[in-house]
């Protein structure tokens, strides 16, 4: 039973990732989840965010459908000893909303800690995808309609965010060059992954 996400910005391949992880790792027999979207409060949070709500509504919404997530996905998966593989989770609010709410709140971190504290799990593990920006969003170009958070200097502050969280905490990231080719990125995610099942099983054996 061990609780690992998978985070990066908007076009740092981490869905295709999720994808391959799925076929790669189905031996562990994982469960694997999102943020948002595992919930029907997740699409809720889907339309708000082409609505363009405000930072906080958003902010907020974002951590409801993490509530919701944890109830329905996250807490009975690890009670009965599941693996977890979440693409997105609190992180993704660290990050984005802490560029979002920057400016609107004096302190957008302490307050978005705040709002997780006391009923969210922290990840054991948590693999961050990192690339250039302007890389990230030619991928995006062709994509469809953008969504606010897939403008340059957002992702950029995003991912600065994402680079100051996993500083803090060296233990629990893993940070992996999206740049690498998808099968190689694929091949190191699924080793890294395999490593970290395999060392939560050993810890439980001692
Ligand atoms: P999603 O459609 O899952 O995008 P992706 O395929 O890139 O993961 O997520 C929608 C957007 O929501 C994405 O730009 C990241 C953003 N997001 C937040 O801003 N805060 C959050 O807490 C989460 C979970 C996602």
């Amino acid at each position: 039973m061990v609780l690992i996400t998978l985070e990066g910005i908007d076009g740092s391949g981490k869905s295709t990732l999720f994808a391959s992880l799925q076929r790669a790792l189905s031996d562990l027999s994982p469960v694997f989840t999102r943020e948002p979207g595992a919930t029907w409060i997740g699409d809720q949070v889907r339309r708000a965010i082409a609505d363009e709500v405000d930072p906080v509504t958003e902010a907020l919404l974002f951590a409801a459908d993490h509530a919701a997530h944890l109830d329905t996905v996250i807490r009975p998966a690890l009670a009965s000893g599941r693996t977890v593989i979440s693409d997105r989770y609190t992180d993704s609010r660290y990050a984005y909303q802490w560029a979002t709410l920057e400016g609107v709140l004096p302190d957008p971190l302490t307050w978005l800690r705040q709002v997780h504290d006391g009923w969210t799990i922290p990840p054991d593990h948590t693999l961050l995808l990192v690339l250039p920006v302007e890389v990230a969003l030619s991928r995006k170009k062709d994509a469809g309609k953008k969504e606010h958070f897939e403008e340059a200097s957002l992702l950029a502050r995003v991912q600065e965010n994402y680079l100051r969280l996993a500083g803090e905490e060296p233990a629990r990231f893993v940070v992996a060059d999206a740049e690498m080719k998808e099968g190689e990125l694929a091949s190191f995610a699924e080793g890294v992954i395999r490593e970290w099942c395999e060392s939560s099983r050993s810890r439980r054996r001692r």
